[in-house]
């Protein structure tokens, strides 16, 4: 469980995040909306620290995750991976190695520096890379690939940290449809399959509604909405948006109309239900 409880971030007067209270159990796939500037990608630069808090507290399994220093926040930072839009990859390195780079924190530092891994690690890197069906682009210069193979290398490496929970701050904005929809596949299925709590920023509402069992709507600062992507009405939307901003909301590349499988995915192993009191607490199917 991560729990954000009265969380606020003030660059100088201005206050990016307020007074932000959100519970998300482990395994969840949670999508956060809004408009540019609401605040989503200061929410997750607190979560992994790469940014502090101003006010409030982020706990994760108990422990208060906003106040650790040293060797436990990086212990923190590497269980809370992070993806990017602009993927982050050293674009003159090969694939297989930036993949590696993802085991910096589990390591001696010397040897990260001389950038030697272990048969192991070379080993869980292609692992990964097979995972997310890239490996033959392995000894390729990371700037050789196209957009959406850079995301999956920076998906792969993300995996290598082991994380428990995956924060994505709008990895498909730079993607074309057909691309946008084999990252969202990638992180839905680590979702499903390895159970590691996704959060992710989007900026179209359609991929969240496709992809997420909860959806934040974040505006000015604040939650304004946060439930399944049924309770999300076209009404929430253009409150969320406002009047102008709705039509951009759903006309980018990522759309129902463009986009065949756009249909909201249902969880294989498991499936969420919403117990009264402990909203999108986690239950386990029927026998
Ligand atoms: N380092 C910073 N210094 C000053 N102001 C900042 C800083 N980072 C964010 N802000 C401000 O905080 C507000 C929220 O920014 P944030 O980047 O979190 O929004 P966002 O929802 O991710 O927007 P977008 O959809 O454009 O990525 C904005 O007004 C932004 O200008
Ligand atoms: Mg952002």
């Amino acid at each position: 469980m991560l729990k954000i409880s009265k969380v606020s971030r003030r660059f100088g007067s201005k206050t990016a995040v307020d007074d932000i209270n959100i519970e998300i159990p482990a395994g969840q796939m949670v999508g956060i909306i809004g408009r540019s500037g609401a605040g989503k990608s200061t929410l997750l630069r607190m979560i992994n620290r790469l940014i502090d808090v101003s006010d409030g507290t982020i706990e994760f399994e108990g422990k208060a995750v906003s106040s650790l220093k040293g060797q436990a926040l990086r212990d923190w930072q590497r269980d809370c991976a992070m993806i990017f839009q602009q993927f982050n990859l050293v674009p003159r390195l090969d694939v297989i190695t930036n993949v590696m780079l993802g085991r910096l924190n589990h390591r001696n530092t010397l040897l990260s520096l001389l950038r030697i891994f272990s048969e192991d690690e070379q080993l869980m890197a292609l692992k990964a890379l097979e995972r997310l069906d890239i490996a033959q682009t392995a000894t390729q210069w990371a700037q050789t690939l196209s957009g959406g193979q850079q995301q999956r290398v920076a998906i792969a490496r993300a995996l290598m940290q082991e994380p428990k929970i995956l924060l994505a701050d709008e990895p498909i904005a730079s993607l074309d449809p057909r691309n946008a929809q084999i990252v969202m596949d990638a992180l839905a299925e680590i979702n499903e399959q390895q159970g590691i709590t996704v959060i992710t920023n989007l900026h179209t509402l359609d991929t969240a509604r496709t992809y997420c069992e909860r959806i934040i709507g974040m505006s000015q600062g604040r939650v304004v909405f946060d439930g399944t992507p049924d309770q999300l009405t076209t009404e929430v939307a253009r409150e969320l948006y406002g009047a102008d901003g709705l039509a951009e909301a759903f006309s980018e590349a990522m759309t129902s109309t463009t986009l065949e499988a756009a249909k909201p995915r249902q969880k294989k192993k498991k499936h969420m239900a919403i117990v009264p009191g402990t909203a999108f607490a986690e239950a386990s199917l029927p026998n």
